[in-house]
């Protein structure tokens, strides 16, 4: 799919993850299943952000639950280190979980109101590895000298620090024990937007030094363009279109996609489009219309796409999940 040269060794793939929660559809009823995330592959490389767009209720932060091992999937691989973790035992999963480290989109209420920063810091030291109290305050404090934290702050509390320096004590946090993997659910989303850019470049700054992968989650597709390598396009928890940034965002082919974009502003005039409605609401995980998701929406859609799901093919550099991609490029 992809330019096979200077790539950089893969840390985390996923493949056909799925999430599928039983819901009660009241009390006599048989449960359903809520399909969240419904099949999803990818692979996260060393020192690369792989962004993960789509509107509110596609599967984002279920998937990022399911990276992180907060939940466990009911289908599909993660693999991590040579091993299957998805459905790991308690040993493995204790030694992987530390590998993959989450920032989340809200620092007010992500951050411990009753503990200082250097606490905060050290806890996961504390808890996964044997450093001594003074190696750990350095390594607490070398780390708040990374994302731009003064000495002064170490003794500090959450409540005295601004949004944009919470993240970046969030973000600390996450890089304590070096992991491999950082999901980060809208890591800029809650943030004024004069501060959102300094929080995305110290992203970006620390992914240089660190080599660590990002699944970057964002609605915001001008934050996507700023920091992503690849993108990937969910719609009701499957994949409608999977590549490389540049590619995507110079020619996006998914019906879906280009709407997202077409309600972007863009910098580059070149890049804007006639913008395209997107019409409808999301339908529910619960009930998806038969075929393919996006066709009670879509301005292309046929007969074969009220009936066939479009499985995810190559097509024009990357992945995509269309019939018709062919007739509207
Ligand atoms: N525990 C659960 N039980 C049942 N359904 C769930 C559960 N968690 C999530 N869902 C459903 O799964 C779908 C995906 O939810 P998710 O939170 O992953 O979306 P999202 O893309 O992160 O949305 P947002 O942009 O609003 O954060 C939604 O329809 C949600 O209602
Ligand atoms: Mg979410």
């Amino acid at each position: 799919m992809q330019n096979t040269q200077h790539q950089t060794p893969v840390l985390l793939e996923a493949k056909n993850l799925a999430k599928h929660y039983p819901v009660s559809q009241g009390f006599f009823k048989p449960k359903t299943q809520a399909k969240a995330l419904d099949g999803v592959s990818f692979q996260l490389r060393a020192g690369r952000t792989l962004a993960v767009v789509g509107e509110s209720g596609c599967g984002k932060s279920t998937l990022a639950r399911q990276i992180t091992m907060i939940e466990t999937p009911t289908g599909g691989e993660l693999w991590m280190g040579g091993k299957n973790i998805a459905h790991a035992d308690k040993i493995t999963l204790k030694q992987v979980r530390p590998l993959v480290q989450m920032v989340f989109q809200n620092p007010y209420a992500s951050l411990n109101p009753r503990k200082k920063v250097g606490a905060m810091l050290e806890e996961p030291l504390i808890i996964n590895t044997r450093l001594s109290p003074s190696e750990r305050e350095d390594k607490a404090r070398a780390m708040m000298t990374q994302v731009g934290l003064r000495p002064e702050h170490y003794a500090r509390y959450p409540h005295m620090f601004s949004g944009g320096q919470r993240q970046r004590i969030a973000i600390a946090r996450a890089l304590m024990l070096d992991p491999e993997v950082i999901v980060a659910d809208e890591p800029v989303s809650a943030l004024d937007v004069s501060i959102q850019a300094q929080v995305l470049n110290l992203l970006m700054d620390l992914q240089q030094k660190n080599a660590v992968a990002y699944l970057f989650i964002s609605h915001n597709l001008s934050v996507v363009e700023h920091i992503a390598d690849d993108v990937l396009v969910m719609y009701l928890g499957k994949t409608v279109e999977h590549g490389s940034k540049e590619i995507i965002f110079r020619q996006p082919l998914h019906p879906y996609t280009r709407a997202l974009l077409a309600s972007t502003p863009r910098i580059d005039p070149a890049q804007r489009q006639s913008k395209m409605m997107l019409p409808g609401e999301l339908p529910s995980p619960l009930a998806p219309p038969p075929g393919c998701a996006f066709n009670n929406r879509c301005p292309h859609a046929n007969e074969r796409c009220r009936r066939e799901t479009p499985s995810l093919r190559d097509f024009a550099d990357r992945q995509v999940a269309c019939h018709r991609v062919e007739e509207i490029i």
